[in-house]
C-alpha cells in the first residue's frame, strides 16, 4: 500500500519564484508517489493576527496556486484546515497530555520571547501552534510528513504527542509519523544573491503580469560587472541558477557554452553581433520562465477569478479529508473516555 504522506502550507503572500523550485514543486512531485494529503493552514495564518480581507484573498490565492502549478483534486486530498473540525477537536485531546515544558521549547515561542516581545503581546496560538500542527497530521493517520529542516521540532513534537496519548489512552490510538527531512533543501537565490525571500524584496513572482516578470529579470538581478564579449561566471550567479532548474539538460548545456565562451554561438566568430552578455542571458532566462510556468499562469488567473468554482473544489476536498478524520476522532474520543 502507498505510504500517506501530507503537506501544510500558509497562506502569505504573493508565491516567487523561490518558493515553487525550493517547496511546491518537490511537493508536488512526492504528491504523485503516494497516497497525499495536502493543505492551507489557515488557522496557523491567524497567529499573526492578519487582515480579515487580505487572509481570505491570501487562502484563495494559494489554492490557485497549487492548483495551478498541478496539484491534481482528484488524486491529492486538497483543503482548507478550518473547514476540519476534527483537527482543531483533536488539538485539545494533545494539549491534555502535552506537557508545556516542549511548547516552552519550541522555537517558534522562544524567538518570540528571544525578540523581547512584550509577554502581553505573545499569543497562546502561538504558543500552542505545534500543538495544532500535531492535530493536522495524528487527524489522518500520516505515515511521512516531508518538511525542512526548520519544521523538525515540530515534528518532534508530533511524535511525542502521539507517543504520549498512546502511552496514556492505548496503543494504536494514534499513528506516529516519520518526519522525512531534506537536509539539503535547494536556497534559490534572490534577485540580490541573498536567499529569495519575501523579508528581502528580492523575489521573482511566480503570478506577476509578463511585463513585471522581464522587468524583474532584466533589471532587477544583480549581475557583476563582466565586459562585453568576456566568458560570465556561472557558479554563483542567480541567471543561471534558475535557468538551470527549470531547462532541460540540453538546452542547460548550450547555456553552460555560452557563459564560457561570452559567445551566442560558443563556435561562431569573435565579432560584437555575436557576443553574449548578461543582457543576453537575462533575456534567455526571462524567455524561458514564460515558456514554463506560461499554462500555470494562464491556469492561476482562470482559477482567481471563479471563486465559485475554488470553493467547490476545497469543499470537496474537506469532505474527503473529514471522511478520513472522523473516525480517527471518534477513536480518540472513545479512548478519552467521551465517547462509549
Ligand atoms: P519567504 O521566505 O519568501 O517568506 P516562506 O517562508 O513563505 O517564504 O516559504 C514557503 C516555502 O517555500 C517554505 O517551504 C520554504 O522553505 C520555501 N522557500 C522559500 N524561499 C525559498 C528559497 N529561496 N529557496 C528554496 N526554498 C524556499
Ligand atoms: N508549520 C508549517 C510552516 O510553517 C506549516 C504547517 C502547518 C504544516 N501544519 C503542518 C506542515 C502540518 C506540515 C504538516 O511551514
Amino acid at each position: 500500500m502507498q505510504k500517506r504522506i501530507l503537506t501544510g502550507v500558509k497562506p502569505t503572500g504573493a508565491p516567487h519564484i523561490g518558493n515553487y523550485l525550493g517547496a511546491i514543486r518537490p511537493a508536488l512531485a512526492l504528491a504523485k508517489k503516494h497516497d497525499s494529503f495536502l493543505f492551507i493552514a489557515d488557522l496557523h495564518a491567524l497567529t499573526i493576527t492578519p487582515k480579515p480581507a487580505e487572509l481570505k484573498e491570501q487562502v484563495y490565492g494559494v489554492a490557485a496556486t497549487w492548483l495551478a502549478l498541478g496539484v491534481d483534486p482528484k488524486q491529492t486530498v486538497f483543503y482548507r484546515q478550518s473547514d476540519v473540525p476534527e483537527i482543531t477537536n483533536l488539538a485539545w485531546l494533545l494539549s491534555c497530555v502535552l506537557p508545556i515544558g516542549m511548547l516552552e521549547r519550541a522555537h517558534s515561542f522562544k524567538d518570540a520571547q528571544g525578540k523581547n516581545v512584550e509577554r502581553e503581546d505573545i499569543k497562546h496560538g502561538l504558543y500552542a501552534y505545534p500543538v495544532l500542527m500535531a492535530a493536522d497530521i495524528l487527524a489522518f493517520d500520516i505515515d511521512v510528513v516531508p518538511v525542512g529542516k526548520d519544521q523538525k521540532q515540530h515534528l518532534e513534537i508530533t511524535q511525542e504527542a502521539a507517543r504520549k496519548f498512546n502511552l496514556i489512552y492505548g496503543d494504536g490510538c494514534l499513528k506516529v509519523p516519520e518526519a522525512m527531512i531534506d537536509e539539503q533543501v535547494m536556497t534559490i537565490p534572490g534577485t540580490d544573491g541573498r536567499k529569495m525571500s519575501k523579508s528581502y524584496g528580492n523575489t521573482i513572482e511566480l503570478f506577476g503580469d509578463d511585463k513585471e516578470l522581464v522587468k524583474t529579470v532584466k533589471k532587477g538581478i544583480k549581475t557583476d560587472s563582466t565586459e562585453y564579449g568576456l566568458p560570465l561566471k556561472d557558479e554563483g550567479d542567480t541567471v543561471f541558477e534558475i535557468y538551470r532548474l527549470i531547462a532541460d539538460p540540453t538546452r542547460i548545456e548550450a547555456m553552460r557554452r555560452r557563459y564560457q565562451t561570452g559567445r551566442k554561438d560558443p563556435d561562431g566568430p569573435n565579432d560584437p553581433g555575436n557576443y553574449f552578455g548578461w543582457g543576453d542571458a537575462k533575456g534567455a532566462l526571462a524567455d524561458l520562465l514564460l515558456e514554463h510556468l506560461g499554462p500555470a499562469r494562464a491556469e492561476y488567473r482562470r482559477l482567481m477569478a471563479d471563486r465559485g468554482h475554488l470553493d467547490q473544489l476545497l469543499a470537496e476536498g474537506s469532505d474527503r479529508a473529514r471522511a478520513v478524520a472522523h473516525p480517527i476522532l471518534e477513536r480518540c474520543l472513545k479512548a478519552v473516555g467521551l465517547r462509549s
